[in-house]
């Protein structure tokens, strides 16, 4: 899987759709990797403000050969929106691309969930390459298909499922990401083990310490057996009804803590790494992981630098925020649970009067 300049390949086997993820130091400069997966024409390369003055130039010169306009978005959440949406179908339109085209996407899960859905309205859709800078983007959101805007209303609310034509992980990139969203994405790199793969969830105790290190061997490591595990669900269950649900874990718990502290306050994967801990704390009161389960995941997440408790947010405000979720259905909250460490369950059976009781328990005293 890894090659000597440490190049880590993989695909995501979805038929005539597949596409390949290619993992390692400098791939954003390896125009080689891109030979059979672009169409012929124009590109449009989106990105933001803080990325740009990066690696824009880096990305340019891999899509040389072919006309490559640029489009620079304000940075943050704030601006994944309908506006900016309109902002990139604008480009391309005005911009005379057509359906041969490609929208590269550069910078964390915000440009490559706003590029993506993008792509996936111009012309009924249109070709989309991931070039993800941020832990969270090469772990989790450049890989998959789920392209969104959010709404006033909600986060995500509007969107597609729009599969790349390929996905570019540069591990180099990840030299400039601020130390809090490099945290952020490693609670959704533990997220996989807990619910996929309890080796993998040991081999993350004992290389933590590297991680946080940002040593260059793990961290590539990290990112391909996240991706692989990610496009083995996705493989199989592409428009999540049934498995990738599980890709959810802490999320419902997360989004509510997100959404009550105001969204911008906490970062996803602070809520998620919370979200998490209240998860593995439901299943051992089910009675499905033992306490001493419960102290691994808390300290791992503790580890990766990650909050392991809420504010000191009113439960039944939580239990209210977190039915806006979507996996909802017919007004029951689906929790995504651990019957073991490495082996997750969607569960619509957990007691109100239990729920509550985690919500209250895993808050810092205020
Ligand atoms: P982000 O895109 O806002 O990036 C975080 C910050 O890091 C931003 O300020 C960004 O400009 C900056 N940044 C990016 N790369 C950098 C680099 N290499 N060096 C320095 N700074 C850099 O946030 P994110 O955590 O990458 O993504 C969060 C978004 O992803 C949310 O909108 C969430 O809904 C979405 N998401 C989508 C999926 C999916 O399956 N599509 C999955 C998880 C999350
Ligand atoms: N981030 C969850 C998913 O892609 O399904």
């Amino acid at each position: 899987m890894k090659t000597p300049d440490g190049l880590r390949s993989l695909r995501v086997g979805l038929g005539d759709r597949a596409y390949p993820i290619h993992v390692g130091p400098g791939v954003l400069s390896r125009a080689d990797l891109l030979a059979d997966c672009l169409p012929g024409g124009d590109v449009l390369l989106v990105s933001n403000e803080t990325v740009a003055p990066l690696y824009l130039e880096t990305a340019r010169a891999t899509l040389a050969g072919r006309r490559v306009e640029t489009l620079v978005l304000p940075d943050g959440e704030a601006y994944k929106t309908l506006e900016s949406f309109g902002r990139v179908l604008d480009a391309l339109a005005s911009g005379r691309f057509h359906r041969d085209c490609c929208v590269a996407a550069l910078g964390g899960g915000v440009i490559g969930d706003l590029a993506g859905f993008a792509a996936a309205s111009y012309q009924r859709g249109v070709a989309l390459l991931q070039l993800p800078t941020t832990l969270l983007a090469q772990v989790d959101s450049s890989v998959g298909g789920k392209t969104a805007v959010n709404h006033p209303v909600g986060k995500n609310l509007i969107g597609a499922f729009h599969q790349p034509v390929a996905v570019l992980a540069d591990t180099d990139t990840l030299a400039t990401l601020p130390a809090r969203e490099y945290a952020a994405g490693l609670a959704e790199v533990i997220k996989y083990g807990l619910i996929l793969d309890a080796d993998f969830l040991a081999w993350l105790e004992r290389h933590m310490p590297a991680l946080l290190a940002r040593a260059p061997g793990p961290v590539a490591e990290a990112i391909a057996r996240s991706c692989d595990l990610k496009a083995r669900v996705v493989a199989e269950d592409e428009r999540e009804h049934g498995r990738r649900a599980l890709l959810n874990l802490g999320h419902t718990f997360g989004h509510a803590i997100e959404a009550l502290a105001g969204y911008g306050e906490w970062l996803h994967g602070e809520a998620v790494a919370v979200g998490m801990v209240m998860a593995a704390e439901t299943s051992h009161r089910l009675g499905w992981i033992a306490a001493a389960d419960l102290a691994r995941v808390r300290s791992l997440v503790s580890a990766a630098g990650l909050p392991v408790a809420a504010p000191d947010f009113a439960p039944e405000a939580m239990l209210t925020a977190m039915g806006m979720d979507k996996k909802v259905i017919g007004g029951r909250l689906r929790l995504v649970l651990l019957r073991t460490l490495g082996d997750a369950v969607v569960s619509a059976d957990v007691p109100r009067e239990l729920l509550l009781g985690v919500l209250s328990d895993v808050r810092r005293a205020s």
